[in-house]
């Protein structure tokens, strides 16, 4: 998945201003601040270059993610539109980005970030004269911490975001976002096992409020995942030539993995199943390890269950699976 061309455009604009070798040196900072997890509240965004190396190397990720999972929750919700949004952490906006992608009735964008750079920087990559939604976004400059209430919107999202807050303050915010929420929340965290953690701790956090579950889960029981393994997903994304030289890599494209939770405020039909692993696929015969309302499931899928069979041979990793066993 490329980014928005005109948003490629605008981070190539932003950072043609540095020197490349400086752009390099703070995304190389950057994956190094993810790979030891030393990420704490933001501060690894705290000079312009390491906000430009975000905007080059990790908001096409982020985006990726955040795009898939819009697209997926779109997927099981009614033709109802949402018209309003409230990103928290919003970074340089990409959520917002991905959000007009998916959902063309979005009328108005609440985005709140702590970082000022980072919200100047996401007012200028929004000045592209494409999206009415982005230019005209309002940016609240706060931190999260330290918000009891938002501004209700139809659509709340945060995305790589609660990670950074701590484990209080995280469910402190989640609770703020949830009676800020008209239809829909979303939570996206990077897919390992600790966001997965904090997203399972969320999800039973936001059913005991009495959200009502639509992705990934295709129930409200318990999940189902034991101990060590952690329930994740992954969308290939599509690099550019700048973010290629950043991270002085020759490899068009890299694989971001990512866990999430989605809830609606009004109950909605989720899926029957959802696919947890890439399905293998042989001559006669697709296996798909599946979460269902039941428990976890190996199903082998054959050409006698005709449906089934059509639906397996395109299925991929995190899609519904509605096939049967
Ligand atoms: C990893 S970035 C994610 C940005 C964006 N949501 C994305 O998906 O690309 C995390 C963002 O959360 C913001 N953030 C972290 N702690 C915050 C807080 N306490 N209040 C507001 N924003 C915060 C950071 O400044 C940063 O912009």
């Amino acid at each position: 998945m490329p980014l928005p061309p005109q948003l490629q455009r605008a981070i190539e604009q932003e950072t043609g201003r540095h020197p490349s070798k400086a752009l390099s040196q703070a995304a190389a900072e950057l994956s190094e601040a993810y790979r030891t997890g030393h990420l704490g509240s933001g501060a690894f965004l705290t000079t312009e270059l390491h906000r430009l190396a975000y905007a080059a190397v990790r908001l096409p990720a982020t985006f990726a993610a955040v795009r898939a999972v819009l697209a997926a929750v779109r997927r099981l919700l009614p033709e109802r539109p949402l018209t309003s949004l409230l990103d928290l952490g919003a970074g340089p906006g990409t959520v917002g980005w991905a959000a007009t992608e998916i959902f063309a009735g979005l009328e108005a964008a609440t985005l709140i970030e702590a970082d000022t750079g980072l919200i100047a920087l996401g007012k200028a990559l929004a000045q592209t004269g494409e999206h009415a939604l982005l230019e005209q976004a309002r940016w609240v400059q706060g931190d999260l911490r330290g918000l009891t209430a938002f501004t209700p919107c139809d659509l709340v999202v945060s995305s790589y975001a609660l990670g950074e807050l701590g484990e209080e303050a995280a469910s402190a915010v989640l609770r703020a976002a949830w009676a800020a929420t008209s239809q829909v929340l979303l939570v996206v965290e990077p897919g390992t096992v600790r966001g997965f953690a904090l997203i399972r701790r969320l999800r039973d956090e936001l059913i005991a409020v009495g959200a009502h579950l639509i992705a990934p889960c295709p129930h409200h029981e318990d999940c189902p995942l034991p101990a060590g393994d952690w329930c994740h997903f992954s969308q290939r994304l599509e690099r550019s030539r700048l973010h290629q030289r950043l991270k002085e890599v020759a490899l068009g494209y890299e694989d971001e993995k990512f866990s999430y939770v989605a809830v609606a405020r009004h109950p909605l039909q989720p899926a029957p199943a959802r696919i947890l692993r890439h399905p293998l696929r042989h001559a006669g015969h697709t296996e798909l390890q599946l979460c269902t309302p039941t428990g976890l499931q190996t199903v082998t899928v054959t050409r006698s269950n005709k449906a089934g069979w059509k639906e397996a041979r395109k299925a991929e990793w995190g899609d519904e699976w509605r096939g049967g066993g």
